[in-house]
């Protein structure tokens, strides 16, 4: 018996648990239950991708295996809706990967390329790609950078020289580009601080046409003739306060002090001397003992001095008489006021809120909680004092649980979910004995989705998973060799029930059916697709024709069909190979010869390949790798294996992000640094990519795959 059990991988990743299950997903029963601690308290969490049967968490399709997202499902390996996690977006039913600095994807007019039609404001739209604006402010129609942002010159240094290249030749402008850009970040637009300290903003690299708060513009006295080698003697931005963090100047002289500052002022009052960082705790302040307002975590007390809360969300003012040591009005979150008016806060335990019930207090003074954390219960002591326990305190297999605090009919403490591995389940009341909630270890070896309870202490399974049926000691089996080698080989559908013992209703069709003693189904010779009994072939399988009864090899190496009447000629060859033909006269004789390799059709005489194998595209008559074409997604090849999806089209159907469709060839649309756009102007960008007849087209066929699949 091929155990199928499931290999749990717990891998603590930032807080979150990742579970890897066989791909196949089965034997990964009653896993996925959220074990992260919430703020509030949820009963029967299941983590994304699994859902809740009222026993215990269950995988939906692809649990935790699908790339940027998660499927949500209320049945066993089902999938109703694709959830894509933050930074990924549902295109085609998949969950694609957002660009950097794009906040709206999907595919363009033509359904032929993915664009971006919204960027984030550092980014700027050029033919459906987001690049870094890279503190351009305004560009050309070209993309050509006009103006720099505050802080940044528009650096013609940089310029290429000659405007020598051929506009429209796609590697002219890659060619100049590239030389052009050395490093990528670099940009036309130059930082003035670069080249002048303190400078805000410039017209160019030595012209500074207004300094940094707190600085002017002192002109050099330097007689040095001015040349662009020494250009920076023109003068520097210089503080109005050698002690700085002046905000404002007049001319030299410091008129305003930064926020958090305050100023020391010469005899007359009038000239600021320096500007001093104002007490601890101050937000704004007059002098080094009076603070106009206080920093949030602060208050003002009486000295008008700023001093930390602590615990406190207000202050008593009559109480607090050490301002370091303030008394509270009220607490901050997790934190109860002491009833008896000490206006000290006490720390709430495993709860987000407590109290202090009055009359209560002892010398050790003891918060009650009100409502505990997630997984966490309730006790109340003879005083009403309520402490939370983790539930597994009260059994190693429970998750989250209710006691009397939580729930006044309640008089133990009862599971509401239980840890992965176990079922939830409600023992009925039998006799004197009241009903009763469970956690009963799941059975690995079952593909057990229920399970129901046939005495008190003995447990069958009750609903099994989609992929297999109940049977004769409620174990949940599959008509499938690959999963069981308990049934008959070639069976398609079982009968069977938890009393009778199963048996074959249908065959595979390359299996016979035969009924006798037993019901038994016989596997065809091989070579042979379809058979009745006897056995008699009725179809081959490729390379074979049928031969009395029986399946006989072609008689031309790697030819695919031949006829029975002339199985020495070749009428169609395998995938791979073309069909070539010698005429001496009298007979001809056919050949299958190999094609170049990655193509997946081709014509004699073999160099010209007419389509691909799958993750290549046509171009030029050769394949290519679809990355290499920078195709997000070829067309599907229609060759003799792929006869499900014919289809005449050859090339790229949909280009990868920054790349254009052109004629089912992937061209750069923009010149990644520089923003330089390429496309060309007939080719649609689209405003909203909306939904197209291709999108309809694509998700169907994903779909299909879907139910095919499952
Ligand atoms: C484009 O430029 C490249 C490189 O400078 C050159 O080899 C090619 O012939 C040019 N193509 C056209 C159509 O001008
Ligand atoms: C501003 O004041 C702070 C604190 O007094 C000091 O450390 C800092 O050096 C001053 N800034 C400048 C630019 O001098
Ligand atoms: C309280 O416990 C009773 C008895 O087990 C149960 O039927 C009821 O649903 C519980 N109430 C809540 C709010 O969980
Ligand atoms: C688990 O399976 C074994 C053998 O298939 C069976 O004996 C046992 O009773 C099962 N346990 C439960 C809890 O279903």
């Amino acid at each position: 018996m091929k155990i199928l059990f499931c290999i749990v991988l717990l891998l603590v990743v930032k807080g979150a648990i990742i579970v890897t299950c066989p791909k196949s997903g089965y034997g990964c029963v009653t896993y996925g239950a959220n074990t992260i601690i919430q703020t509030t308290r949820t009963n029967s969490l299941c983590r994304n991708g699994y859902y809740w049967n009222n026993q215990a968490c269950m995988p939906c399709k692809n649990a935790d295996i699908v790339v940027g997202g998660y499927y949500t499902c209320s049945a066993y390996y089902e999938g109703t809706s694709l959830t894509c996690i933050s930074g990924y977006t549902l295109i085609n039913g998949v969950c694609v990967q957002i660009p950097l600095g794009c906040t709206a994807y999907g595919l363009n007019q033509n359904s032929d390329a993915y664009v971006c039609t919204a960027c984030t404001s550092d980014y700027t739209l050029k033919a459906g790609v987001c690049i870094n604006n890279r503190y351009c402010s305004s560009w050309d129609d070209n993309a050509v950078c006009t103006s720099c942002q505050t802080g940044y010159f528009l650096n013609w240094d940089l310029k290429f020289a000659s405007i020598s290249a051929n506009l429209n030749n796609q590697s002219d402008w890659i060619n100049t580009w590239q030389t052009y850009y050395k490093f990528p970040g670099e940009s036309f637009c130059s930082v003035c601080s670069q080249t002048m300290a303190n400078c805000k903003s410039c017209n160019s690299a030595y012209t500074c046409s207004q300094c940094n708060d707190g600085y002017y513009w002192q002109q050099s006295i330097s007689s040095t003739q001015l040349t662009s080698s020494n250009a920076q003697f023109a003068g520097s931005c210089v503080s109005c306060l050698t002690s700085g963090n002046c905000s404002t100047c007049q001319g030299s002289s410091c008129t305003q002090c930064k926020t958090g500052y305050y100023p020391t002022k010469d005899t007359t009052n009038t000239v600021i001397l320096s500007c001093n960082l104002c007490p601890n705790g101050c937000l704004t302040c007059t002098s080094s003992t009076f603070c106009n307002d206080c920093y949030a975590s602060f208050y003002k007390y009486t000295d008008n001095l700023c001093y930390p809360l602590n615990k406190c969300a207000s202050i008593n003012t009559q109480l607090t008489t050490i301002p370091t040591t303030p008394k509270c009005s009220s607490c901050i979150a997790g934190y109860a006021l002491d009833p008896s008016g000490t206006g000290i806060c006490y720390q709430c335990g495993n709860c987000d809120s407590c109290t202090i019930p009055s009359g209560q207090q002892t010398a050790s003074l003891q918060t009650s909680c009100t409502t505990c954390w997630d997984t966490y219960y309730g006790i109340k002591d003879t005083n009403g004092i309520v402490t939370c326990k983790p539930c597994t305190q009260a059994s190693d297999s429970f998750l989250r649980c209710q006691g009397p605090v939580e729930n006044s009919s309640l008089t133990g403490v009862v599971p509401t979910q239980c840890q992965d591995g176990y079922y939830l389940y409600t023992l009925p009341a039998s006799g004197t004995t009241q009903a009763q909630v469970v956690c009963v270890p799941s059975n690995q070896t079952q593909q057990c989705v229920t399970i129901v309870a046939t005495s008190a202490t003995q447990y069958t399974c009750a609903t099994c998973t989609t992929q297999t049926k109940l049977y004769t000691n409620s174990q949940c089996l599959a008509c499938d060799a690959g999963l069981t080698n308990t049934l008959p080989q070639g069976c398609t559908a079982c009968t069977g029930s938890p009393t009778n013992s199963i048996a074959c209703s249908a065959c595979a069709v390359n299996y016979y059916f035969s009924t006798g003693t037993t019901t038994t189904c016989t596997a065809c010779d091989v070579n042979c697709l379809q058979c009745a009994a006897g056995p008699t072939c009725t179809k081959c399988a490729i390379t074979y024709y049928v031969s009395g009864g029986g399946c006989t090899q072609c008689g031309v190496a790697n030819c695919a069909t031949c006829n029975a009447q002339t199985p020495s000629s070749c009428q169609v060859c395998l995938d791979g190979y073309f069909l070539s033909s010698i005429n001496t006269g009298t007979v001809t004789t056919s050949y299958c010869l190999k094609c170049p390799f990655e193509c997946a059709t081709c014509s004699a005489p073999g160099q010209v390949c007419n389509s691909c194998i799958s993750g290549y595209v046509l171009q030029n008559g050769g394949c290519v790798t679809l990355s290499s074409a920078n195709c997000a997604e070829g067309y599907t090849a229609s060759t003799l294996t792929n006869q499900q999806n014919p289809t005449t089209q050859n090339g790229c159907a949909i280009c990868k992000y920054g790349f254009y469709n052109f004629e089912k060839r992937c061209l750069q649309s923009v010149q990644p640094y520089a923003g330089a756009v390429y496309v060309p102007k007939n080719i649609g960008i689209g405003s909203n990519p909306g939904v197209s007849n291709y999108e309809t087209i694509m998700y169907s066929i994903f779909l299909i795959i879907m139910l095919l699949g499952y």
